[in-house]
């Protein structure tokens, strides 16, 4: 094991990440759990000390048990991990801009010039220096003994320091964070030098999760909402293999999927997957009260509150539920952590089941918690869910009713979901999807003039959307070449009823968003 002492970063988990990707086995614990029983317990190869808020120039601020210092293993702190390091063993920092020391604070990108040689960064240093992220207010002033500098940047004279006799590492900056380009590098050399036989996999990872549902449960019945999505498709199939037909899935249909979908969807975890799959076909319902609305926040309030009481209704006849599994990812659990009482605006309310837990009085099942999407990926892979379905493009909750600008009427959703067929058939055969984060058809609430043999038509215009992201935070549209374009408009008009007119959607995001509404 590899013990990260979390001091409540906010990027605490993308340590754990990169371990991962070094096939590194660790552990994330609280600094408040952390005593020096506990890590006698855990019995680390080594321990990184993450990231904080806190200053330790602040009497009652984080520290790490001071024996652990002799415990014989390597320690690597990072930023506020460095300065407890520091203080610890004797060093002295001293307060930045934010805790009022009038210092030096830094934050984003910096450079760090090379001094000497330190088995840490081999590898490190091609041309004398390296990019690395700060996100510091504080900043050590004086090393503890045995300590030397290695690295200095214009706001952090000493921006990496290490005592190699003790393999005790301390650096002011995130290594684990993207803006360091060769941050992996540390850690891999971290690893190398605490002795670990990087064979830690994510088969490895689905049995330690399996085991930790199976202890969480006991005998308990587990119930989960499936969208048809990868996240909570990976959290069913994984809960399953876990509590078998402990677990009940209940897929709520809205009426507002795409071609096929919710027929797919049922068909893989019922007959491929023998999952116990309840199909609630309530697109009578969605459909009934979305009918005449078309205020964007609107039409998402409205499928957000039915899908909780239809969802509700269904789990209540799972007689006994104690459970409420959900496919939350890590990302999903920052935001909702610095956004709740944060000062951003709604630009769109998510559709999520956020509020059921305590509504229905269940508790939560969130394997993926720890994951990233493309860990989950990998989790999904390892797990034998098929290949195409986990590399689908994300769909959102509220499903098409966000790609129909306006009233949503059938005859409009019949319409799309051709068009979003052709369209992504489209891609598939010109070997696009991968490439895509996203792509769909957005049917617009116009009617254009056209002609068609020698007839006057009069009917729908669409826009063609695909975007390359990372995170949907961001995004830009697809660079597609104007053949392709042409050859899927030609397609659209002449296979899609209802359709005379298409457009490509070239905005970015921002100012854009993914979705139309
Ligand atoms: P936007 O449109 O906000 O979308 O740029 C960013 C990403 O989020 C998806 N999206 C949603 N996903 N519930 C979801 O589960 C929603 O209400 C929702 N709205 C947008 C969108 O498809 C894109 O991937």
């Amino acid at each position: 094991t590899l013990l990260i002492i979390d001091f409540g970063s906010q990027v605490t988990q993308l340590i754990a990440r990169r371990l991962r990707e070094l096939s590194v086995y660790c552990e994330i614990h609280p600094y408040q759990s952390v005593t020096m029983e506990k890590i006698r317990e855990l019995a680390p190869k080594a321990i990184i000390f993450s990231g904080g808020p806190d200053s330790v120039t602040r009497t009652g601020s984080p520290r790490a048990p001071q024996e652990v210092y002799d415990y014989g293993v390597p320690i690597l702190g990072i930023c506020y991990g460095q300065q407890v390091m520091m203080e610890q063993l004797g060093g002295l920092v001293v307060g930045g801009k934010i805790s009022g020391g009038g210092g030096t604070a830094e934050f984003g990108r910096a450079f760090v010039q090379r001094e000497g040689q330190l088995d840490l960064l081999d590898g490190w240093f091609s041309d004398g220096r390296e990019q690395v992220w700060m996100s510091h207010g504080d900043h050590v002033s004086r090393l503890a003994p045995g300590f030397e500098v290695y690295g200095v940047s214009p706001n952090a004279p000493y921006a990496i320091t290490g005592d190699s006799e003790r393999h005790f590492y301390a650096v002011q900056f995130h290594p684990e964070v993207h803006h360091t380009p060769n941050g992996a590098k540390l850690f891999e050399n971290f690893v190398r030098l605490a002795g670990f036989s990087r064979d830690w996999t994510m088969g490895a990872y689905r049995e330690q999760m399996i085991e930790t549902i199976r202890e969480q449960v006991g005998d308990k019945k587990v119930i989960c909402g499936l969208s048809g999505g990868v996240d909570s498709s990976v959290a069913a199939a994984l809960i399953h293999e876990a509590i078998d037909d402990q677990l009940t899935c209940v897929f709520v249909d809205h009426g507002l999927l795409r071609k096929n979908e919710a027929l797919e969807v049922v068909a893989m975890f019922r007959d491929h997957m023998n999952l116990h799959v309840i199909h609630a076909d309530e697109a009578d319902l969605f459909l009934g009260e979305l009918d005449g609305v078309s205020d964007p926040e609107t039409k998402r309030k409205i499928i957000g509150r039915l899908f909780i009481d239809v969802f509700q209704r269904y789990a209540d006849e799972v007689e006994g539920a104690d459970f409420l599994a959900q496919g939350t990812l890590y990302p999903d659990v920052i935001e909702s952590v610095s956004f709740s009482g944060g000062p951003s605006v709604t630009i769109k309310s998510h559709h999520n089941v956020g509020g059921l837990p305590e509504k229905m009085g269940l508790k939560l099942v969130e394997p993926l918690r720890e994951l990233f999407k493309d860990e989950v990926r990998a989790l999904g892979r390892e797990l034998g869910l098929p290949a195409s379905f986990i590399g689908r493009h994300p769909f959102p909750g509220p499903g098409l009713a966000i790609r129909c600008p306006g009233e949503i009427t059938r005859e409009k959703l019949e319409i799309l979901r051709e068009a979003d067929a052709v369209y992504i058939d489209q891609i598939r055969k010109h070997g696009l999807y991968d490439e895509i984060w996203q792509a769909f058809v957005a049917i617009l609430p116009v009617r254009t003039v056209g002609v068609m043999g020698d007839g006057r038509t009069y009917d729908y215009a669409c826009a063609l959307r695909a975007v390359t992201s990372v995170d949907g935070m961001t995004a830009d549209y697809y660079p597609f070449s104007h053949d392709f374009l042409g050859e899927t408009a030609t397609r659209i008009i002449n296979e899609v009823p209802g359709i005379n007119r298409v457009t490509y959607d070239i905005t970015s995001k921002p100012p854009g968003t993914i979705e139309w509404e």
